[in-house]
């Protein structure tokens, strides 16, 4: 039997794109960095979506950069170019989350199972963001792969179907999993078939109406192993 894919989201769920509030506050204090932090990461999900259903697309430092400055007019503000990659080298050492590396540890222990990074994110901006982590242990990661080959970006189902391609998986969706903290990312690979784990670790419950839930909720993402393991003894 092949091994199973577990797939990590990248942005929201291994990186912490919160920790962006900390440089931000160095130009407009933290109530205000705050709030450009949140709906930053608001546009950049929407611009993905809106590009997809335009069927344009831009790659994800662009629309990054681009949502950003909508971010800071919606404020009133503005920087200047310097300023401007700066926050954007600021993405390239994002913070983990604090159960990210125990559960990483506990899944390279896991023969039967192969661990990659996917993400929304050109090549280069994971492999500086993944590499460039302070506290990323990125060691367990077989590879990157970004939906910027297929430049259809999540939940096309065209991103999940490159992964699979790029895993040997094309015909078994349901050996892949997903892990994200993105519902719409979850709704998105359970809809071709994918099997996912939701970190929900506000302990707010699934609360998403489109379509289908995670196969498994986890609060932190060292129950992940445990998830993967228990699902794939009950489909034994
Ligand atoms: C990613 C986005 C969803 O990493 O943040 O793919």
């Amino acid at each position: 039997m092949g091994k199973i894919v577990v797939a990590f989201d990248l942005y929201g769920t291994l990186l912490s794109t919160e920790s962006i509030a900390k440089e931000l506050s160095s130009h407009f204090g933290q109530e205000k960095a705050t709030s450009i932090a949140t709906v930053w990461r608001k546009y950049q999900l929407e611009y993905t979506w809106r590009l997809n259903s335009m069927n344009k697309y831009d790659d994800f430092s662009k629309v990054t950069r681009n949502s950003l400055l909508h971010a800071l007019a919606e404020h009133g503000l503005r920087l200047e170019d310097p300023a401007l990659d700066k926050l954007m080298l600021a993405y390239d050492s994002l913070s983990t989350f604090p159960d990210v590396n125990p559960a990483l540890k506990r899944l390279k222990d896991n023969s039967n199972v192969e661990c990659v990074v996917f993400s929304n994110g050109t090549n280069a901006m994971v492999t500086n963001s993944v590499h460039g982590s302070e506290d990323l242990n990125s060691s367990i990661f077989k590879g990157i792969i970004s939906i910027d080959d297929v430049k259809k970006y999540k939940p096309a189902p065209e991103a999940y179907f490159h992964l699979a391609e790029k895993m040997g998986k094309k015909n078994e969706m349901d050996k892949m999993w997903l892990v994200s903290g993105n519902p719409f990312d979850v709704t998105g690979s359970r809809t071709v078939g994918m099997q996912a784990a939701w970190v929900d670790r506000a302990g707010n419950g699934w609360q998403d109406r489109l379509g289908i839930g995670p196969t498994v909720i986890v609060k932190s993402l060292e129950e992940v192993a445990d998830a993967v393991e228990k699902h794939a003894k009950s489909m034994a």
